[in-house]
């Protein structure tokens, strides 16, 4: 871990970044107009190099609305054979950097006929169905307690900015729980059944390792999903991860703007 800080320490000098923004399938739109110092994963000590296409697989360090910031283009899953605890590392590194707020995105598939694909979708609560924590193993005391606390992980206080900055600019935002599976595979019809009966409304792959850790590091945590299909048996068409990358890339424009406007009031 002080490898890593040292190393990205020297790049960044006294840059101190407090906000930390996590890029799922298809967003990287978000950062097109950011200048700042871009770190390939390949570079860093300790970082697992991302293998999704997609997804680009840097940091990159920036101001944004005059907020200090950290964006992780491209993130490390479970589903690509990485440990819970690499899948995490970036979020406690970014704690040690100074983080206290991270927003977590993803793209998610829908569980219910009226969460439309092309909706966004503000994370309320998250069920964890990866069969594992990423907490698991020797406890870090300088980053977080044994037994955290999960109550009110996905924050009230953020999630009301969003949906005052979704009103403002007229986006009809939804919300609602995201359940993670751990993938590759898409769900069965069955399992999306099942997950909708248990309260879900988004199924993903992604997400809840890194707000679990966030939550345990003491961060304020923001999650938003972006319905990029229909889960398995709600249409005709099957998931697939073209439909998700495409769709992300036109819904995401609208996340892009919902999410500057909300940087600039939290
Ligand atoms: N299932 C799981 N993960 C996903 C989906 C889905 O339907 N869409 C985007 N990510």
């Amino acid at each position: 871990m002080q490898e890593t800080i040292n190393f990205i320490k020297s790049k960044i000098n006294d840059f101190k970044p407090e906000l930390a923004i996590v890029l799922g399938s298809g967003l990287g739109a978000f950062c097109d107009s950011l200048d700042g110092v871009r770190i390939p994963y390949s570079e860093i000590t300790g970082f697992a190099p991302s293998t999704v296409k997609g997804h680009k697989g840097e940091l990159l360090f920036c101001e944004i609305h005059s907020k200090k910031a950290v964006i992780m283009q491209g993130r490390f899953h479970f589903y690509e054979g990485h440990s819970l605890g690499a899948t995490t590392y970036p979020i406690k590194v970014f704690k040690k950097l100074g983080v206290n707020k991270i927003i977590l995105t993803n793209a998610a598939g829908s569980l219910k006929k009226d969460l439309t694909p092309g909706s966004i979708m503000a994370i309320s609560d998250h069920i964890n169905f990866m069969g594992s924590n990423p907490l698991i193993g020797e406890n870090d005391e300088t980053l977080g307690t044994r037994f955290p606390d999960m109550n009110d992980l996905y924050s009230k206080r953020l999630r009301d900015v969003l949906f005052d900055c979704a009103k403002d600019l007229n986006i009809d935002l939804k919300e609602g729980v995201y359940s993670a599976l751990t993938g590759p595979s898409y769900e069965t019809p069955a399992e999306v059944r099942m997950l909708a009966l248990l309260g879900a409304s988004a199924t993903g792959m992604s997400t809840v390792p890194e707000a679990i850790v966030a939550k345990y590091c003491s961060m304020e945590v923001l999650g938003v999903s972006l319905i990029t299909n229909y889960a398995a048996g709600l249409s005709d068409v099957a998931p697939n991860h073209k439909e998700v990358v495409e769709m992300g890339k036109v819904a995401g424009l609208e996340l892009s703007k919902l999410l500057h406007e909300t940087i600039k009031r939290i």
